[in-house]
């Protein structure tokens, strides 16, 4: 360790193991093994049969209690493509949620069925509860305004694809910055590999909350600046993560109607971006990208998709500690 930079050795000291490892906010990974986990998806995108046997026998729940196309599908998606099943519920209305059973309830009841549980809920911390009761690992598929971490393993693997690097990279997101947790799972996350600029757009009332400010400031090598206009600073950036006004965590119904269109990213706008610049969105999408800008080449957001259930296939096989056929890790080589 000796020479090593001290944030290395912090990481390599905090590291425990993936097998069994519930995944709440992605600093219960190690860069390493996020790192690793990129590794995989790459691996699994080009031995698709080769890994179709992988969980043969395995058994995941998804735990939906509030909307999701993309992460709940791509969590079944990703068990089924390795050979598991899949049991859960979308929508807490179908769950005994509503005869007033707890998550924690919940939880110690699914732990008897399954291998791994994947759990998005509207309220902050949930998916802490639900890991503390469960007796299988947890993985967090959104918390409230909080934190969803398998986004930030399909955004970077995006990067990684994109610019051969997920950081050393000025990145712009713009929109709802108040209350889009994939942009807070994000900012964290780069602030562990350092050496990215951050440009966060957005209205006075949907600005960066501090503590995700603070992880920044902590940081020697991040830094960002704070806008409301997204052209003057478009041409400046490599990456561009828009996101939608989170009606859903709005208390008041004209606040969402004033705000819900403040950013609009067409072609007009892109005329001024990088030639090479990528724009990522965690979708679904609602009028902040035209449509004409899928044809872009520069358009990520449907990449980010297919990342997002690589990127799964790869956590899940790691949770419940099925090796892939072939694979050789990134430490051996
Ligand atoms: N990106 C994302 O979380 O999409 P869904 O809400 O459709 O799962």
């Amino acid at each position: 360790m000796k020479g090593e930079p001290l944030s290395s050795v912090l990481e390599q000291a905090v590291e425990t193991p993936m097998v069994g490892k519930s995944v709440i906010t992605l600093d219960d990974l190690s860069i390493r093994q996020i790192q690793e986990l990129l590794h995989k998806a790459q691996y699994i995108d080009s031995h698709r049969k080769e890994v179709a046997h992988t969980c043969d026998g395995r058994v995941l729940a998804t735990l939906f209690y509030e909307p999701s196309t993309r992460t709940r599908l791509s969590f079944e998606t990703a068990m089924l493509r390795l050979g598991g099943k899949v049991i859960g519920f979308a929508g807490a209305q179908l769950a005994s949620v509503t005869k007033g059973e707890t998550i924690s309830d919940t939880l110690k009841t699914v732990s008897n069925y399954v291998d791994v549980v994947a759990i998005r809920h509207p309220k902050e911390g949930a998916a802490l509860v639900a890991s503390r009761a469960a007796s299988v690992p947890v993985i967090n598929a959104g918390d409230g305004g909080h934190m969803h971490p398998t986004q930030t393993l399909a955004d970077l693997a995006t990067l990684q694809s994109r610019f051969g690097r997920v950081n050393n990279l000025t990145v712009g997101l713009c929109g709802d910055l108040t209350f889009g947790r994939t942009v807070h799972s994000l900012i964290e996350t780069l602030c562990r590999f350092g050496n990215v600029n951050f440009v966060l757009i957005s209205p006075d009332e949907l600005k960066t909350p501090q503590y995700v400010l603070d992880r920044i400031n902590a940081t020697d090598s991040c830094s960002y600046t704070e806008v409301k206009d997204l052209v003057s600073v478009i041409g400046d950036l490599d990456v561009l993560y828009m996101t939608r006004v989170q009606k859903e965590r709005f208390f008041n119904e004209d606040d969402y109607l004033r705000l819900r269109d403040t950013y609009i990213l067409d072609e007009a706008k892109m005329a001024y971006a990088k030639k090479d610049m990528a724009v990522l969105h965690p979708l679904p999408r609602v009028n902040e990208i035209a449509v004409e800008v899928d044809d872009d080449p520069r358009a990520a957001y449907f990449e980010q998709v297919k990342n997002g259930m690589l990127m799964r296939m790869a956590l899940e096989s790691s949770v419940v500690g099925d090796e892939l056929p072939g694979y050789e890790p990134l430490e051996s080589k």
